[in-house]
This record gives C-alpha cells, structure tokens and sequence, in this order.
C-alpha cells in the first residue's frame, strides 16, 4: 500500500536567537487526523516551533511542506495562502478589541478569501454558532469571558477552511470553570478528523485526545510516543521527571 502523504511534514528546523539555539534541527509529520500533543519544560522551545511552522518568526534552517508542496518563505502569496491552510491559536486569544466577535471571523473572509460581505457574514455566523457563541455575535471582545474570546479566535481560524490547527495553550488564560467550555470545542474538531498540533499542560486531556504526545526538552524532541508511553512508561529521566511534577500540578490526570 502507498505510504499516505503527512499534511504538513517539518524537516530539521532550526531556529537561533542571537547565540542560542532555541530550535536544534526539529523534524515531524502531522498526518490527517493526527493529534500531537506537545508537552515540556517552559523555555524549551515549543511556542517558538508553533510559530515557526506557521512562519510567524523565520526560522534559520529547515523546510516545511503542506500536502507535500514545501512552502516558500520568500513568495509572500504562497505565505498568505499557507497561513490560511495552518490555523494558529493563541494562549492569549489574539482577537481585534474594537470588532464585535461577527466582525474578528469576518475580517478575514472579506480581506483573505476576498468573499462578498453577505458570503463573509453568513460563514462567520456559520463558525460562531458552531463553537457555541451564536447568542454572542454582536459584542466585542471586552464583553465576552475568555472561554467565549477563545471560541471567537477558533471561530476565526475555521472559518477559512484550516487543513491543521495549532493550538498554543489555547486554555492556559482561562479560569478553571471556563476551561472545559474551550476543551469541548477541540474534541469537535477531533471528532470532525482535524490535524492539530496542541500546546497544553492539561495532560489529563491530552492523554485522551493525542495519538503521540511530544516531550520537547531544550530544543529538540527528546521524546515522543503514546500518551501511555510518554506519561507512564517513558524512557529518558527528564520525561519522567516532568510529567510527574505535571501530574502534581494537574491532580486526577494521567
Ligand atoms: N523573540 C525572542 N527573542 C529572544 N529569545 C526568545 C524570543 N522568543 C523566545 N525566546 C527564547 O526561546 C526559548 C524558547 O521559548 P518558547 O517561548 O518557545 O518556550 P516555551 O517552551 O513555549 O515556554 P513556555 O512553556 O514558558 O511557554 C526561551 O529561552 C526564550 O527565552
Ligand atoms: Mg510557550
């Protein structure tokens, strides 16, 4: 049988800030379906490898290809399009202050996608009501709690037809109550078949939604196997020694 082409594949990414090596050479493959947990130290690299598969900070060495087409960080429309395909969420939601929830999903419609105004708001309401916020549309980002900010910013990124998500700490702003509101919305992507590439301590959640988790320690991926392998049998000291003080912090988990 002919080997399945990855979604997006990452190759040797290597990312420097003046004399640190921040990223040492980090490979993966994202494959249809796939959900890749990412866990590891603070400082060890992973907001940073998040941004640079989305090229949102240029990395010094690698190639990324998505549906085996390498992206060209020079070819601005390329960029554009490929940011399209690649959804970035952020911990702290990213949405626009002065637009009401309808206009921070429309925007890009209309700007990006170019679709006519009545197309543009017709899709948005579409994603709001699919995330939940469909009695919210109309207020602004100051008037909504932070699990509806971070649904609105989910609402954004689907609404312009993602073939992988990339979720950084998409949970670790919120208030604990408001956390599992966020949480539902990413299992309905999971259950739609969305890639996804997430960011979280939440390891009790990630050992039910990953198919491999990521230990990522200074830089590079020392680790990576099931959630099993990785929370409970993992090889490497570091890796045990992490994820127990992370189920210290997260009782009940894993
Ligand atoms: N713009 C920048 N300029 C200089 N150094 C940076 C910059 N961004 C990140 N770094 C450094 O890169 C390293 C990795 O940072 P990164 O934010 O990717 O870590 P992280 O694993 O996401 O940590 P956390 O769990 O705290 O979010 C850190 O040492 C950080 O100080
Ligand atoms: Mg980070």
């Amino acid at each position: 049988m002919a080997e399945e082409i990855p979604v997006l594949r990452a190759e040797k990414i290597t990312k420097r800030y003046g004399e640190t090596e921040v990223l040492k050479g980090i490979s993966f493959e994202l494959h249809k379906g796939d959900i890749k947990v990412v866990i590891g130290p603070s400082g060890s690299g992973k907001s940073t490898l998040l941004h640079c598969t989305n090229f949102l900070v240029k990395f010094d060495e690698g190639r990324i290809w998505l549906n085996e087409k390498e992206v060209d960080y020079a070819n601005k429309s390329e960029l554009y399009a490929y940011r399209q395909k690649v959804g970035m969420i952020f911990q702290d939601f990213n949405l626009f202050d002065h637009l009401s929830a309808l206009q921070n999903v429309q925007i890009g419609l209309i700007r990006v996608k170019k679709l006519p105004k009545k197309q543009a708001k017709a899709r948005a309401l579409h994603e709001l009501a699919r995330v939940g916020l469909g009695e919210h549309v109309a207020k602004y980002p100051a008037e909504l709690s932070g699990g509806q900010k971070q649904r609105v910013s989910i609402a954004r990124a689907l609404a312009m037809d993602p073939d992988v998500m990339l979720l950084d700490e998409p949970t670790s702003a919120l208030d604990p109550e408001l956390i599992g509101e966020v949480h539902v919305v990413i299992q309905d992507l999971a259950a739609g078949g969305m890639t996804m590439m997430l960011v979280t301590h939440e390891i009790g959640f990630a050992s039910f939604l990953a198919n491999e988790i990521f230990f990522m320690d200074d830089g590079i991926i020392l680790e990576k196997g099931t959630p099993e392998k990785i929370l409970s049998n993992a090889e490497c000291d570091r890796t045990r020694e992490f994820c127990a003080r992370i189920k210290n912090l997260h009782p009940g988990a894993g």
